[in-house]
C-alpha cells in the first residue's frame, strides 16, 4: 500500500531532450519501501490507538476533560492545571538529512483518511469532527507561539475551520495559546501529533527549547496525545539529559534511522529506481552501479536519487545518451561539492568527525537544472544543427527565399534524392531553387535568365504603370 510508481514507459526515450527533462522529475515521485517503513508503520500505528485508548467521546471523562480545558481557559490558567490519564506514547525519530524521515512519515499517515465526520457511535448520536493526524514543522526559530499558530493553521486546513485567524488576531499570551491548542486537541479528538524539524529548537532562545519539550510531554501525559518527532542528528543534543529522563517515563522511544547499509536492501531500493531511465540508450543494472551510488551517496536516499537524476541530465544534455560507473564519481565529484565533507565523515565511519557535520545542506536539483540551461545553450545549439538533416536545411534555406512551405519540401525531397551521394546544402538549394524556377509558369522570362528588366518587353507596359522611376539610376 505505501509503494508508488511514477508513470514510465520506455517509448520516452525517444523523445526529444527537453521533454525527457520533464520526465525526469518523476524520480522523486516514486516510492520504494524498505524495512524502516515497515517499523516506522508500527509504531505509529500503535501510538494511534494507544492514544485513543483513554479519550473515548462518550464517557464522563472525556466531558469533564473537555469541561476542565474551557474552564482554564475562562480562567487564563496555566496548562499545567489541565490533568488526566494517559496511555499514550510518542517517539522520535532522529537520522541525517535525506534519509527519508519525513517522506517515510507522510506516506505511512496518508495511509489513514485525515479527517472522520461521526454523526453516530452505534446506537449513540454522535456529531463530532475527528482529525486522525496533523504534522506540522517546528518554526525555523523554534518559537513556542509561532508553533501554535502552526497548529491552527494545520487544523484549519484539515477540518476546515478558521481558528488561525480567530487566535493570531486576538493578543493571547503563551500560556493562552497553549491552553487553547490542548482543547483543540481534545475536541478534534487528535489521534496523533508529528512535529518535524525538531533540530529548529536549537535556533531557540532562552530557555525556549525546553518549554516546547516539556509542553509535548504534557500534551502525553494529560491529554493522551502522541508526539511524534523527527529530527536530523542535529537535535540529538537538545534531546538529551532531563529531558531524556521525562520522556522516558512517558513511554517515548528514540528511533535512530540510520543511512541504509550497502547490503540487499540497498540493492532493491537501487534496482526500482533504476527502471526509471531516459536516457536513448538502455544502461543496465549492475552490481558495479549499485555500488558506485552507494559509495557516492553513502546510503542517503535523498543523494541517491538526485546524482540518478543529475548523471542522466549530463548524459543527455552532452549528447552521449549513455552512462558509465565512472560518470556517477564524476558527476557527484563535480556537483556535490556542498555535502562532500559530510559525505566523506560518513566514508570514515569515524562518530566524531560525523558529529561535527551535524546537518548536511540539502541538495537542490532545481540549481542543477536551472544551471544546464544558463551554461549549456552553446550544446544545444550545437545538437541543434546537427540533428537538421541536409533535407531539412535546404527546406529552411528555401523557405527564406519565400518558396511556399509545401513546395520546398517537395522539391528538397526530389532533388536530395536524385543524388546517389551525399550532396552539400548550397549545391540541394540551388538545383532546386532551379527547378522551382522551372516549375512557376507565370514567372517572367527575364528572371530566369538573369536578364536586364529594361529589355524585356514587359519593361514599358511596368513604366507605364508608375512602377519605375528612372531617376533613380
Ligand atoms: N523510499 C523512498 N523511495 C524513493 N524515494 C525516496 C524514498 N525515501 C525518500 N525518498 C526521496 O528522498 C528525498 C528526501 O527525503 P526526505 O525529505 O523525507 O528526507 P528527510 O530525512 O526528511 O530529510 P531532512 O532531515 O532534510 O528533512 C525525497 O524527496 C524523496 O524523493
Ligand atoms: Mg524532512
Amino acid at each position: 500500500m505505501l509503494s508508488e510508481k511514477a508513470a514510465y514507459n520506455n517509448g520516452e526515450r525517444e523523445l526529444d531532450m527537453q521533454y525527457r527533462m520533464h520526465c525526469i522529475y518523476r524520480l522523486f515521485r516514486y516510492f520504494q519501501p524498505l524495512e524502516q517503513h515497515i517499523d516506522i508503520e508500527q509504531r505509529i500505528s500503535r501510538s494511534i490507538r494507544q492514544g485513543y485508548l483513554y479519550r473515548n467521546p462518550l464517557t464522563p471523562e472525556y466531558a469533564t476533560g473537555l469541561a476542565d480545558g474551557f474552564a482554564a481557559m475562562k480562567d487564563k490558567a496555566d496548562y499545567h492545571v489541565l490533568r488526566g490519564k494517559s496511555a499514550a506514547s510518542g517517539f522520535t525519530i532522529i537520522g541525517v538529512s535525506g534519509v527519508g524521515k519525513s517522506t517515510a512519515v507522510e506516506k505511512i499517515l496518508s495511509l489513514y483518511p485525515q479527517k472522520i465526520i461521526h454523526t453516530r457511535y452505534r446506537e449513540t448520536p454522535l456529531a463530532s469532527t475527528q482529525l486522525v493526524w496533523l504534522k506540522l514543522d517546528c518554526p525555523h526559530d523554534g518559537s513556542l507561539k509561532q508553533l501554535c499558530y502552526q497548529f491552527f493553521y494545520a487544523l484549519d486546513m484539515a477540518a476546515g475551520t478558521d481558528y488561525f485567524q480567530l487566535y493570531t488576531k486576538g493578543r493571547y499570551s503563551l500560556d493562552m495559546l497553549l491552553i487553547i491548542m490542548t482543547q483543540l486537541v481534545r475536541l478534534f479528538q487528535i489521534g496523533i501529533l508529528v512535529i518535524d524539524e525538531i533540530q529548529h529548537l536549537s535556533e531557540a532562545k532562552g530557555g525556549g527549547s525546553d518549554k516546547m519539550l516539556n509542553f509535548f510531554v504534557t500534551l502525553v501525559n494529560t491529554i493522551g496525545l502522541p508526539v511524534v518527532m523527527i529530527g536530523t542528528t542535529k537535535a540529538m543534543s537538545i534531546l538529551q539529559g532531563e529531558f531524556r529522563q521525562a520522556r522516558r517515563g512517558s513511554g517515548q522511544g528514540d528511533l535512530i534511522w540510520d543511512r541504509i547499509k550497502n547490503d540487499a536492501v540497498w540493492q532493491v531500493f537501487v534496482k526500482s529506481m533504476w527502471r526509471y531511465q531516459w536516457t536513448k540508450k538502455h544502461v543496465p543494472y549492475s552490481e558495479g552501479m549499485v555500488n558506485m551510488l552507494y559509495d557516492e551517496s553513502q546510503g542517503i536516499i535523498d543523494i541517491a536519487v538526485k546524482l540518478y537524476a543529475i548523471v542522466q541530465i549530463e548524459a543527455i544534455t552532452s549528447g552521449v545518451e549513455s552512462f558509465s560507473a565512472s560518470d556517477i564519481h564524476k558527476v557527484a565529484e563535480k556537483k556535490l561539492g556542498l555535502v562532500k565533507p559530510m559525505l566523506d565523515a560518513l566514508r570514515s565511519g569515524d562518530r566524531k568527525k560525523i558529529l561535527r557535520y551535524e546537518d548536511i545542506t540539502p541538495v537542490s536539483i532545481e540549481d542543477y537544472l536551472s544551471a544546464y540551461q544558463v551554461v549549456k545553450p552553446e550544446i544545444q545549439e550545437k545538437t541543434a544543427e546537427k540533428k537538421l538533416t541536409v533535407l531539412e536545411q535546404t527546406v529552411v534555406k528555401l523557405l527564406e527565399v519565400d518558396v511556399e512551405p509545401p513546395v520546398a519540401k517537395r522539391l528538397a525531397g526530389k532533388v536530395i534524392a536524385s543524388h546517389k551521394n551525399p550532396v552539400s546544402v548550397g549545391e540541394a538549394f540551388k538545383e532546386a531553387y532551379r527547378l522551382y524556377i522551372s516549375e512557376v509558369p507565370d514567372m517572367p522570362e527575364t528572371e530566369k535568365s538573369g536578364e536586364d528588366l529594361r529589355e524585356s518587353d514587359g519593361y514599358e507596359d511596368i513604366k507605364r504603370k508608375g512602377f519605375v522611376d528612372e531617376t533613380e539610376w
